[in-house]
């Protein structure tokens, strides 16, 4: 019996776009709610609907488009994901991390994530940009569940430093220049998709979370388990369950990624150059 496993489903996804994109970039971004024309920065750039791509299913989310990109950003060239899969529109995690899968296959060394959030803290505000230090996997799933295959990563995988500091000083250090006010924090991830009860977000509070938001971490957990390093960036569109008595809408979310699309880009923009001219290698697989 020939049987289609992650492995082989991933090689296909990357073999078709490397037909269409000549070799891929090093460097890939995920582009969360309302982040999507982050992309347009792109230069030269190639789309190829995930539709087109073996194996992809078709995102069903508002604000997000659904396309892979890669072009110039600044000198460097990046992949892009217009778009992402979640849990809640009811993908297993192992189809919602699968474009991960596929940037390993691809050869990609360094991810950035992008996830708009509620912010919980009290010193967050919308339009806030966070860098999500550690995260709270709250999704009662692990994207590693089920037999492992050692060509796509260990068995049991640590999760020590998740979020690679030298990502994250680049951040620091790249927010700083450009004037733009960053934060750092640890990250809960919930199944959604309703948002949270203001109870629920006292909990979370209590056990140590500053932003929630229904992504990244399935795709956090298995970018490491694929050996890729890892920044993510917070994006606050709200504040979170019971700071306020307006309920919070998914339009809210999306028009706050609109506005802060362009200081988010630059940032990005910067963090990318430093990672194309740092000589200092990806940490290896671990
Ligand atoms: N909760 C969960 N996910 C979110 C939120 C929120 O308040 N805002 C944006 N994504």
């Amino acid at each position: 019996m020939i049987t289609h496993t992650l492995f082989d489903r991933a090689e296909e996804a990357a073999a078709y776009v490397r037909e269409r994109v000549g070799a891929a970039p090093k460097i890939a971004v995920v582009l969360g709610s309302g982040l999507n024309p982050l992309a347009d920065r792109l230069e030269e750039a190639v789309a190829i609907d995930y539709a087109e791509i073996p194996h992809f299913p078709a995102t069903t989310v508002e604000g997000h488009r659904g396309r892979l990109v890669v072009g110039l950003l600044g000198a460097t060239r990046v992949l892009m994901y217009q778009g992402r899969f979640h849990h809640y529109e009811g993908h297993d995690l192992d189809v919602v991390t699968f474009p991960i899968r596929v940037l390993q296959r691809l050869g990609a060394r360094s991810l950035i994530l992008t996830a708009a959030t509620g912010g919980i803290r009290d010193d967050l505000r919308p339009g806030d940009v966070v860098i999500i230090s550690d995260h709270l996997n709250l999704l009662g799933k692990n994207p590693l569940f089920g037999p492992n295959d050692p060509r796509l990563g260990v068995r049991f995988l640590d999760l020590g430093s998740v979020y690679s500091p030298r990502m994250r000083g680049f951040a620091v250090e790249e927010a700083t220049i450009l004037d733009i006010d960053i934060k750092a924090g640890v990250y809960a991830c919930l199944p959604g998709p309703s948002y949270e009860t203001p109870a629920e977000i006292r909990m979370l509070r209590t056990l140590g979370a500053d932003v929630v938001g229904m992504s990244t971490v399935p795709e956090a957990i298995v970018a490491r388990h694929a050996g890729l390093e890892v920044l993510a960036l917070a994006l606050v569109t709200n504040a979170a369950a019971g700071a306020t008595d307006a309920p919070i809408t998914h339009d809210e979310v999306v028009a706050a990624g609109l506005e802060a699309a362009p200081r988010l880009g630059s940032l990005i923009e910067c963090v990318v150059m430093r990672l194309d001219i740092d000589s200092e290698p990806a940490p290896p697989p671990p």
